[in-house]
């Protein structure tokens, strides 16, 4: 996947300001893409769950509500953050956002057109997985820490401003897109 590919697929990444930042963050979600097997032609299949039933919800529609509500939420709260004299950056808030689930591209993988899970995902969960491609690609650690974090395993651990934000947002919009659907595997 081309950076232009990723940029037409999640418009978001015009908002992260910071040029290096925002090549860097083309250049993780490419690895990802990369290392998962997913294609421009492909990527549009790879899911955002597979442990609920019938979950017709894509990673990219997933992707792309969670970076447009970040946006959206952080435009109503940031006076809160000035306020509060708290430093947040938007630009890892963005960033942050349309990486922390870089990680379910080598979660999922298509195999004889049917999408499974890939080798080794109970291992290397998206938060890990995603963290370690994010470090890859030069991100810094603000960035890394979010995506490691974004998930249970960031329950009991140190947060920043930026990734308990994010962290809200994916959780409520997973939550939205499994509304009313039986749990069928993973936690
Ligand atoms: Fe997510």
């Amino acid at each position: 996947m081309t950076h232009e590919d990723m940029i037409a697929l999640f418009p978001a990444f015009h908002e992260i300001t910071d040029v290096q930042l925002r090549s860097q963050a083309l250049a993780a979600m490419a690895l990802a893409a990369e290392k998962g097997g997913w294609t421009k032609e492909t990527i549009a299949l790879c899911p955002v769950t597979l442990n609920w039933e019938n979950c017709k919800t894509s990673w990219i529609e997933h992707v792309n509500a969670v970076a447009r509500l970040c946006l959206l939420a952080y435009g109503e709260t940031a006076e809160y953050y000035q306020r509060n004299g708290v430093a947040f950056d938007r630009n890892v808030l963005v960033a942050g956002a349309l990486l922390h689930d870089i990680g379910k591209l080598t979660e999922f993988q298509l195999r004889d057109g049917a999408v499974t899970h890939g080798g080794g995902f109970e291992l290397m969960r998206p938060p890990l997985s995603g963290a370690l491609l994010a470090s890859q690609a030069g991100l810094p650690d603000k960035i890394v820490h979010l995506i490691a974090t974004h998930s249970f395993e960031g329950e009991n651990s140190y947060q920043t401003a930026e990734s308990r934000f994010v962290r809200t947002i994916d959780m409520f919009v997973f939550t939205c897109s499994v509304e009313g659907l039986k749990k069928t595997g993973g936690r």
